[in-house]
């Protein structure tokens, strides 16, 4: 059976384990691709690579890869997960001299916006003392390892709500009895990453040869082919791009905020705004893409700002496969693994307007196939019209889409 559905799978093996983040692709698609349509394949790109999913997939059948993301969290965990310097055994060594120092050294606190009331000040105090601990690791891929597991401990540790993707504190009454030990939780994430790094190393060392994984922080709208990312690069192009702008779906830049202020990450403030549709347009466009115009046009009749919402994204869109296609070599493929959304009770066709695109840009079209989701940590409902109160299942399936360039 053609089952894309992996609903019993275990979606964190190898270095997938790592740190969690929105809308991650499970690896059993990508493997799932790489075997259908990456047979002889030597390279991979990842457009809009967040935590490098693919790019590990990838990696372990030994291809060579690169991606590209403007969440620089993203790129730390992406960069993290296919670093093969990481070396378990100095790793082990790192985390037995953190169990016995790190408690006793002065807390090395950042400048964080609203840092009380976003931390307990026991929880800043130890943070502290574990960044502290954190800098003065020489070994940069070991630093790597301590600073992705810190990532997780700052957002746990925090009086974030966890199962949400804005920053959103608990209520008072939880807070009474909020009382995380940034030390234990560290320790868990280490221990728990060790695993998966261990496993990671084994499967690399099989391989006939290394692979090596770029990240960059190009923006896939306008910033690309380029020197880092050539023309004619991949064999094969794995990615998930975001469902719709950050404001309405997604806020990449509010979940990462917390994680990249303690690990003084650049940048992070504003790049809700240069995700794609994170610049809106004044008036809509006409798209090659008839199904998605029509949608738009019905949108635009009951509310013109969420159509502007909409076009501003899919121009985007459109702009970045263009210079995708670019970096796909003659014959290779492109796999999108996208969700129709919705939005003013209309469903927006983003699985037609990809295949759309891509057909303009000279492609052809192999194959859509649909798969449910039944573990992808995402906002499966949403208001339609933006009234409090009035919910919608915004996504229920998954479409693959899948072309070919001629
Ligand atoms: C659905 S997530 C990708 C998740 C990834 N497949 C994984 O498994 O972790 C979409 C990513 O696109 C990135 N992104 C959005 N707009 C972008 C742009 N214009 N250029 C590059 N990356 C962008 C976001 O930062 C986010 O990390």
């Amino acid at each position: 059976m053609d089952d894309w559905t992996f609903n019993k799978a275990y979606t964190r093996e190898y270095t997938h384990i790592y740190h969690d983040y929105p809308a991650r692709m499970i690896p059993q698609v990508a493997r799932k691709l790489l075997t259908l349509y990456g047979e002889n394949a030597e390279n991979i790109f990842d457009p809009y690579c967040g935590t490098g999913t693919s790019l590990v997939e990838a990696m372990l059948k030994g291809l060579n890869g690169i991606g590209t993301d403007i969440n620089p969290l993203a790129r730390l965990i992406a960069s993290a997960k296919t670093d093969v310097n990481i070396n378990h055994k100095r790793v082990m060594y790192e985390i037995e001299k953190f169990n016995e120092t790190a408690f006793k050294l002065d807390p090395n606190i950042p400048k964080i916006k609203n840092l009380d009331f976003w931390f307990m000040e026991s929880v800043y105090n130890k943070l502290g003392r574990i960044r502290s601990y954190i800098d003065s690791i020489e070994n940069k891929d070991t630093k790597l390892f301590f600073m992705i597991a810190f990532s997780e401990t700052v957002r746990e540790s925090s009086n974030t709500r966890k199962n949400e993707f804005k920053l959103f504190r608990y209520n008072k009454e939880k807070l009474k009895n909020w009382n995380p030990d940034p030390f234990i939780i560290m320790n868990l994430k280490l221990q728990r990453n060790l695993k998966g790094l261990i496993q990671f190393e084994e499967q690399i060392s099989n391989l006939k040869k290394i692979p090596s994984v770029k990240i960059y922080d190009y923006n896939s709208v306008n910033e690309m082919p380029n020197n880092g990312i050539k023309e004619d690069f991949a064999n094969i192009v794995i990615t998930s791009p975001p469902y719709g702008d950050s404001h309405t779906t997604v806020a990449y830049g509010q979940y990462s905020r917390l994680s990249s202020e303690w690990l003084s990450l650049i940048e992070n403030e504003n790049i809700d705004k240069k995700l794609l549709g994170g610049s809106k347009l004044e008036k809509t466009i006409n798209f090659p893409s008839p199904l998605l115009n029509n949608a738009i046009r019905i949108i635009s009749e009951k509310n013109m700002k969420r159509a502007l919402e909409v076009c501003s994204f899919y121009n985007d869109l459109q702009l970045s496969i263009k210079n995708v296609g670019k970096i796909i070599k003659s014959n290779g493929y492109a796999c999108y693994v996208v969700a129709n959304r919705t939005v003013n009770s209309v469903i927006l066709p983003t699985s037609d307007a990809i295949k759309d695109f891509f057909e303009y840009y000279g492609f052809s079209h192999v194959e859509t196939y649909i798969r449910d989701i039944p573990n992808k940590r995402m906002p499966m409902k949403n208001s339609p019209t933006n009234v409090a109160g009035e919910t919608v299942n915004t996504m229920l399936s998954e479409h693959i889409i899948v072309m070919q360039k001629k």
